[in-house]
């Protein structure tokens, strides 16, 4: 039976020393919180930190013993892991910009070097707890290089991993020094999981523009594999704060709190102590709000919760002491004998008290300026499923206004905005207060933090069984099996391959696409067995074909099948010319000139203009915008214009690779014949192989071909295994 291994920085209980005993509590933020409340359905052993420095050896062994009792197994980290990876790399580099904080990211390199350290300290203890078909689960930012380091190990083993923060515009995650490596470690994965589609979008334009590797709906292949992104909207669990199960009867602590605050409206806010959470914003909202509308003074308080978080990190500090002097000041400027306009604690609530102050809040306002989720938002409209009273002011900049948007919606940074929807609230009547919170209760009923994770495990369980070949057209291990068999049966067989994108990988400059050892004493090795015959089939130009493949002496077809080289002598297509190119080539240089990045490959017969180093957008742009005047331009001259990747080439009509084939198919009954390629150029190709051919096409792509295989590394591998 598999077993679910999580992994995340903080264990879902944190050790504190208190006079020499070792005393254990229930850890703070979202992440712990919510995967805390996942049910039992799987076998599951949680592995992370226990939020201490503990340098004894004695008292390391005492904790690992007392959390083994509840499945969690610790990485103890040193004062200074905790002081360059967790305060430094994490929360100084990675929380502030992911946060759109860039002005509080450090550059240090120590924090880097730590960041990478500690990784493989985590990467260590799983390698040494996890079995082979464990489902493992790595979470959030403090952990990125981790999925690539536990693949090291484990080669098949299934990683998913969930980001609970934002992923940043590519325009910021660019900033960091180190955006690639950070990028391959999270590719370790087999599936990646945001809580909205925004961030999945940022990851997916990082990935493509950093590493190249390009998605089909959300897929992207790296290397032999295929990592799957999504989106996984985190839940909570609803019943236990719709039903509270608290020592204090509910009633009883709400009627408590509204004598104490003379029956006033409360509004609430709880954050942990955290600069992205907008804290001093909400204050002067409040002031703005009072002075605007000088009626509501006495009659309402703001509740500040602010929950101790990160306290050894400058920019939390800081905050601390703007909040403090803000609400001082606030206080002394507003209050009255019998009135504290707002009513503050620095302190973590129990569960009871955090589930009395939901319920008898007339209004939450949560209003970070950037928040991966924010379950506060989430726990507070459950805990109303009873009363049916009360109102959500949230903002646009949380990931849960994806979902909840019968919230009253506001822009952070728009005080004017905040000032009036708090009046708006206020005066909300009972009846739509009702409404919106019934739409938004059935919504977060339906999508607990429980389906949350069973979501994320079952795709990632059906994304792997797909990677096996099962549901899809990929090749299975039982097709290459079949495959070989016949290969070996076979005496006449014809193995017909395209170039760029198949054998190689692409780059941004096509001429350094220059075949390595490796290939040509693959192709070589195809060759000299008896009974094979080898054909490249490519758009490039014959004497770069010739020049880099012609030592092999396997034939060649050139230029989109314009030229043919068989038993060493090259042939034209019929009927090709090239006089056309004159008055073509003018609308080719112009969108040269308008698009930074693309080039023209001028071949004997057609015409191609490269865009691999354009921006992906703006060549796609450029496509759209010439495509009707090249086919305008073309339609009387018999040419064709074939869109290839990240190219588009003008070329004599009736000529394509598909035609070139017929040369050798035509020549006798190949008994074998396998065909590989991954363009739409390829196409042509797999179109006119007899039905029991192997054609393949490299990537997810629609396509012709019977078969579809991920990567260039797929293809060598199973060219290996023929030879
Ligand atoms: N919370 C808590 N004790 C408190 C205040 C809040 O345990 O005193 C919990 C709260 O119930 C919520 C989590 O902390 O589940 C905060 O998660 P959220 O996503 O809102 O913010 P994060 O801390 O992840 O930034
Ligand atoms: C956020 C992060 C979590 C983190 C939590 C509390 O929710 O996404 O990964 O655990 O804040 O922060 P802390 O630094 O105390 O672990």
């Amino acid at each position: 039976m598999p077993r679910l291994i999580i992994i995340s920085n903080r264990l879902p209980v944190t050790v504190n020393k208190k006079q020499g005993e070792l005393i254990y509590h229930p850890s703070a933020g979202g992440l712990a919180t919510g995967l805390n409340s996942l049910d039992e359905t799987l076998d599951k052993i949680w592995i992370g930190w226990p939020g201490q420095a503990l340098e004894d050896k004695w008292e390391r062994e005492s904790v690992k013993r007392d959390l083994a009792k509840d499945g969690l197994v610790p990485v103890f980290l040193s004062e200074e892991d905790i002081e360059l990876y967790y305060e430094g790399f994490s929360n100084k580099v990675i929380w502030p910009h992911f946060h759109y904080f860039p002005q509080f990211t450090s550059y240090e390199d120590r924090y880097w070097a730590a960041y990478k350290e500690v990784n493989q300290k985590f990467a260590d203890v799983v390698i040494e707890s996890i079995e082979p078909d464990d489902i493992v689960w790595v979470h959030d930012y403090q952990l990125l290089l981790l999925p690539a380091m536990i693949r090291e190990a484990f080669r098949d083993i299934s990683i998913g991993f969930f980001l609970h923060i934002p992923f940043p515009s590519y325009e910021l995650f660019r900033m960091l020094p180190w955006r690639e490596q950070l990028l391959r470690g999270l590719l370790g994965a087999d599936q990646i999981g945001f809580h909205t589609f925004d961030y999945m979008r940022h990851f997916l334009s990082a990935a493509y523009r950093i590493t190249g590797y390009e998605h089909y709906f959300g897929k992207l292949p790296v290397g032999k594999r295929m990592v799957n992104t999504d989106v996984f909207p985190m839940g909570i669990d609803y019943d236990n704060y719709a039903f509270p199960d608290v020592e204090e009867d509910a009633q009883t602590g709400m009627d408590r709190i509204r004598k104490q605050t003379h029956g006033r409206k409360l509004v609430i806010t709880i954050d942990r102590l955290d600069y992205t959470k907008g804290i001093p914003n909400r204050v002067k909202v409040f002031r703005r709000f009072l002075n605007k509308y000088p009626e509501y003074k006495t009659k309402v308080s703001l509740v500040l919760i602010v929950v101790p978080s990160r306290s050894n990190v400058d920019q939390y500090r800081d905050l601390k002491t703007e909040i403090d002097t803000l609400v001082g000041e606030f206080n002394s400027n507003y209050g009255t004998f019998d009135w504290t306009p707002i009513l503050y604690f620095y302190r973590s609530l129990n569960f009871g008290e955090l589930t009395t102050l939901y319920k008898v809040a007339d209004i939450a306002m949560i209003t970070p300026l950037r928040d991966g989720m924010n379950l506060v938002a989430k726990e507070y409209i459950a805990a109303k499923e009873e009363s049916k009273k009360g109102v959500l002011i949230l903002s646009e900049m949380a990931g849960a206004a994806n979902e909840l948007y019968d919230a009253l919606i506001v822009n952070p940074q728009d005080m004017n905005e905040m000032a009036e929807a708090l009046k708006g609230a206020l005066e909300m009547d009972e009846g739509e207060q009702r409404t919106r919170l019934e739409k938004m209760q059935l919504r977060l009923k339906k999508y607990t933090v429980k389906n949350w994770a069973e979501d994320f495990i079952n795709e990632q369980m059906r994304h792997m069984e797909e990677q096996k070949g099962e549901n899809t057209n990929l090749l299975t291990e039982q097709d290459i099996q079949e495959l070989i068999e016949t290969y070996h049966s076979a005496k006449d067989r014809l193995i017909v391959l395209d170039y760029d994108g198949t054998l190689m990988e692409f780059h941004p400059d096509p001429m350094a696409v220059v075949p390595d050892e490796e290939l040509l004493s693959l192709l070589a090795g195809l060759k000299a067995q008896a009974g094979n015959h080898v054909v490249v089939s490519s758009g490039r130009d014959r004497d770069t074909l010739d020049k880099w493949l012609g030592p092999t002496g396997i034939d060649l077809a050139a230029e989109h099948g314009v030229w043919v080289k068989m038993a060493n002598r090259w042939k034209s297509a019929h009927g090709v010319v090239n006089a056309w190119k004159k008055d073509i080539r003018p609308v080719l240089d112009n969108m040269v000139e308008r698009t930074p990045g693309s080039f023209i490959e001028e071949k004997q017969y057609s015409l191609a203009w490269h865009y691999r180093m354009t921006d992906k957008d703006l060549g796609e742009k450029r496509v759209r915008e010439f495509r009707d005047t090249l086919l305008y331009l073309t339609a009387n001259l018999d040419l064709q214009v074939l869109e290839g990747n990240k190219v588009v080439e003008i070329k004599n009509a009736g000529v394509n690779k598909g035609k070139a084939m017929l040369n050798w198919l035509s020549e006798r009954d190949w008994d074998f014949i396998i065909a590989i390629g991954d363009d739409h150029t390829d196409e042509d190709t797999f179109k006119v192989m007899p039905p029991k051919a192997y054609t393949i096409k490299v990537g997810m792509a629609k396509t012709a071909a019977r078969f579809q295989l991920v990567s260039v590394g797929n293809v060598r591998a199973l060219l290996e295994r023929l030879v």
